[in-house]
């Protein structure tokens, strides 16, 4: 739980850094709009080879490859969200009384671009070329003097993960720089990627089922929420009904994705700390019902993404072992870098058994889940990511002299690492954060290699282990 106390301090950090300033603008979080920066504040030394060299009492281990599932950095606003807070801007403007307040938010313009392409903007372009570098510098001896096309891209078919996907690769590239980069080249691969629009089962029975959102739906209509509601009906000095609940929705996006490229939005004032708590829980629910690990379904159409990830690294450990014997083998990829969405990523920790809180969230429990582990703007915000790092090991000269005979049980010999959001991890099942290779294979087999895609998303069949 290292992870969760590290994050509570570098949000009391921030929290009480953006209050030296003139405002206090940067509150707790926006939910999956949250700027990475915020969980992530920009670090300064970031240790050469801190991944790259890894060690537990009995072993020795270098990075071989890392497998990363990365969500596109910050993005605009669609085309509802543009449509919906102008007609709330409007309707506040023409109500509000007291001509001095909320001057900013009379004034406000959207700045975002009216159209539907949800494009990566500069912020989403910083984050990813930020990661992509401290990336690059923490696995430096992985990547130095080697050829980058042997570093696999992949994308969705949304043009902000192939963004995402070049700010990373051109932030590696300044890490490590070569006289002639390679290319830039991807492969859209939407069944890893975007597997939540092409899944009919899971569309039929949760993406566009409104029972399977209950709870979320509930929550909206609940006193906290009403609460929340009059405060900003107060705060504006509005009539009641100039507002309703679903555009507080509106202008916590708002305030997230202005958050993320300004750094200060208007819309975000208008939300206290408990208020913005409230906000966080509504769209956590969301997540939660139909990105989350609340239906099975929902983490299972995940599975071709799971089996891309071990296949690789099988394929690589494959391929070192053949080189051992014959020195003229082809080489391995070094990287597997996958850029997807919430709705890759989401699904994927229920999948690996992530965040996954022992008691579900509901619209009645907000103030029993104040220490969720489902808490989406730390750990989907923009640009979250999720990283496998693999070693090959070997034991300690000490223990070889020690002992009788050596251990030659190749199983030890690879290792993995998880790093969520750039933070080690420990993979459920795991006893130390350096894993034995085979182990973390065998708990996630049955969903890498039993994975039917098209049988499983078919809404007319029904799995044999299904309730
Ligand atoms: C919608 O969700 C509810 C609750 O999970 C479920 O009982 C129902 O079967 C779902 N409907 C469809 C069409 O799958
Ligand atoms: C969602 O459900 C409605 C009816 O409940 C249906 O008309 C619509 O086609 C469905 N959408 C998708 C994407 O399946
Ligand atoms: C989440 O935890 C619950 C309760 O411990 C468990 O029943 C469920 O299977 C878990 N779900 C996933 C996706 O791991």
């Amino acid at each position: 739980m290292l992870y969760y106390k590290q994050l509570k301090v570098l949000f009391l950090l921030i929290i009480l850094k953006s209050c030296f300033f003139a405002i206090c603008v940067a509150k707790i979080g926006f939910s999956t709009k949250t700027p990475y920066e915020f969980i992530h504040p920009p670090q300064k030394n970031v240790i050469e080879d801190d991944w790259y060299n890894a060690h537990t009492d009995q072993y020795t281990c270098g990075a071989v490859h890392v497998s990363a599932v990365i969500r596109h950095g910050a993005r605009n606003p669609g085309e509802s969200d543009s449509k919906r807070i102008a007609n709330i801007h409007m309707r506040i403007k023409d109500n509000i009384k007291d001509g001095d307040k909320f001057k900013l938010l009379k004034d406000w313009t959207n700045q975002f671009p009216v159209n539907n392409n949800k494009n990566l903007n500069d912020a989403g372009e910083n984050e990813q070329h930020h990661l992509g570098q401290r990336t690059a510098r923490r696995l430096k001896s992985l990547f130095l003097e080697e050829d980058m096309s042997a570093v696999q891209f992949m994308v969705s078919s949304a043009k902000r993960t192939e963004d995402s996907a070049l700010a990373f690769y051109e932030g590696i590239n300044e890490e490590i720089p070569s006289e002639a980069p390679e290319e830039f080249d991807s492969e859209v691969n939407d069944e890893n990627l975007r597997f939540h629009t092409m899944c009919q089962k899971y569309i039929n029975s949760v993406e566009n089922n409104s029972t399977a959102l209950k709870e979320y739906k509930v929550f909206g209509s609940s006193d906290l929420i009403n609460q929340v509601l009059e405060k900003v009906i107060a705060k504006l000095g509005v009539e009641k009904n100039v507002l309703e609940p679903a555009d507080l929705k509106t202008m916590f996006v708002i305030c997230g994705s202005e958050m993320a490229v300004f750094k200060f939005s208007p819309w975000c004032d208008l939300f206290d700390d408990e208020d913005n708590e409230i906000m966080q829980y509504w769209s956590d629910l969301k997540k939660y019902y139909k990105n989350g690990p609340a239906y099975r379904i929902t983490w299972e159409q995940s599975c071709p993404l799971v089996a891309e990830l071990f296949t690789i690294m099988d394929d690589v450990i494959a391929v070192i072992e053949r080189t051992e014997e014959d020195k003229d083998t082809e080489g391995y990829l070094l990287g597997n870098m996958m850029f997807g969405h919430a709705e890759t990523l989401g699904p994927l920790y229920a999948a690996l058994g992530l965040f996954n809180d022992t008691v579900p969230l509901t619209s009645k429990n907000y103030h029993e889940q104040k220490n969720r582990l489902f808490r989406t703007s730390e750990i989907l915000p923009f640009s979250a990511n999720i990283m496998f790092v693999l070693y090959e090991c070997e034991e300690n000269e000490e223990l070889l002299n020690d002992e009788e005979e050596e251990d030659d049980n190749p199983d030890d010999d690879y290792r993995i690492q998880l790093f969520v959001n750039e933070q080690p991890m420990l993979i459920p099942g795991c006893k130390n954060l350096l894993c034995p290779y085979t182990d973390v294979r065998e708990w996630y087999s049955d969903i890498s290699d039993d994975c039917h895609f098209e049988y499983l998303c078919d809404p007319h069949k029904k799995m044999h282990n299904e309730l």
